[in-house]
């Protein structure tokens, strides 16, 4: 009670200062140690093992947040089963002109278009590397500099970088930030990226003693074609998973319509149909046994557990979290709990995809 008092003042107190400049404030106090621990009870039921790890539950913190790998274990110890770090690419780059990040509080919405600013793979290394030891589940987001000849050389490179430091990959393709970054996703350019990035992955295999898993991320601007395409490629090059989705550029049903017509990547509440739709779609597509981590809009405890149930293995946030404040992590998990008692469910993988027909179906209107 008064954790959630301090935690809705700080929240005031962040809106009132421009978005970035408030995120900023909120990685130094995570990494000051200000925020106070609050791992919810261990509930077995919620771990999923996946691969060779074990998520001590289903929810993740999305990729960046904390793009520079200044943060993973304080985000760990908010309740996360796991943490994403990223994106980042090989050479540190500043990214767009601020402003960059806009909130549509109206909408519980962000719109960003920072454009993977981040201080470049040795930096991040040394954080990982100082960290080594420390266990938990963090992820790391490769992605390509926006000046680079060979964009697939860049995910080749990242994966290089931290196979020994990285418990998961995802190749990020879907950053609507970087001019050119989301043709990676069509047929043939895919293929390759794909056969490059799974192949450095092997290469490492044998030097880190573990097959690091490859998750892909995509967009959900995506029509039901390529959809198609995309699920047909991650099969046969057996990438190891799937993350639906990054933000969309789309610009539906907004109140907030001033600030909507930022550019940029649109999260949060206006998001979830949308991605809930194309990670229903997806599951469809991929079969029942691919690992896919749902994100997109989960803001509550109820939008968490519909996730699980239109096909998400794991669960991601970000938006949620600048809304709702980390008291929300907690939330989800007992929510996610209970709906296992009220559902006579021993397991929470039994919820994966139990409404994936309904979701798959829905028409974007
Ligand atoms: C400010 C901001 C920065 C983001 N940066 C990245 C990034 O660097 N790499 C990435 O893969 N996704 C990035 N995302 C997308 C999130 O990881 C996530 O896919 C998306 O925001 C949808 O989830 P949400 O509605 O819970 O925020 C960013 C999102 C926000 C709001």
């Amino acid at each position: 009670m008064v954790l959630s008092l301090v935690d809705g003042l700080a929240r005031k107190a962040l809106f009132s200062m421009d978005p970035e400049t408030a995120h900023g404030l909120t990685i130094k106090a995570l990494s000051s140690g200000l925020f106070p621990a609050c791992e919810p009870a261990a509930d077995g039921r919620l771990a999923v093992k996946l691969f060779d790890l074990t998520f001590p539950n289903p929810l993740g913190l999305a990729a960046g947040f904390d793009k520079n790998g200044e943060v993973p274990d304080a985000v760990l110890r908010l309740g996360f089963g796991f943490a994403e770090v990223g994106t980042v690419t090989p050479r540190a780059q500043t990214g767009n002109p601020r402003p960059r990040v806009f909130r549509l509080p109206a909408d519980h919405g962000v719109i960003n278009r920072y454009g993977f600013n981040n201080e470049g793979h040795a930096a991040m290394r040394a954080r990982l590397e100082a960290r080594r030891h420390r266990g938990g589940i963090v992820g790391v987001n490769v992605g390509a500099n926006k000046d680079a000849g060979d964009r697939i050389a860049d995910y080749v490179a990242g994966i290089e970088a931290f196979a020994d430091l990285a418990s998961y990959f995802t190749v990020n393709i879907s950053s609507p930030n970087t001019p050119g970054l989301r043709d990676l996703q069509a047929r043939d350019a895919l293929r390759d990226l794909l056969k490059r990035s799974l192949h450095a992955r092997d290469d490492a295999s044998e030097r880190v003693g573990r097959k690091v898993p490859v998750f892909l991320k995509i967009a959900p601007d995506i029509d039901d074609k390529a959809m198609e395409e995309i699920a047909e490629e991650v099969l046969a090059a057996k990438v190891d998973g799937l993350i639906v989705s990054n933000t969309t550029i789309s610009r539906d049903h907004l109140k907030d319509s001033a600030t909507a017509k930022e550019a940029g990547g649109l999260s949060g509440r206006p998001l979830f149909r949308k991605s809930t739709i194309a990670l229903a779609r997806m599951r469809k597509l991929v079969g029942p046994q691919l690992p896919i981590i749902g994100v997109g809009g989960i803001d509550s405890p109820e939008t968490a557990w519909t996730k699980i149930a239109a096909g998400a293995t794991l669960i991601q946030l970000y938006t949620g979290l600048v809304y709702e404040g980390p008291g929300l992590v907690r939330r989800i998990l007992s929510h996610l709990s209970k709906q296992l008692d009220s559902n006579g469910l021993g397991h929470i993988s039994e919820a994966v995809g139990a409404n994936v027909d309904a979701w798959a179906d829905v028409r974007e209107d």
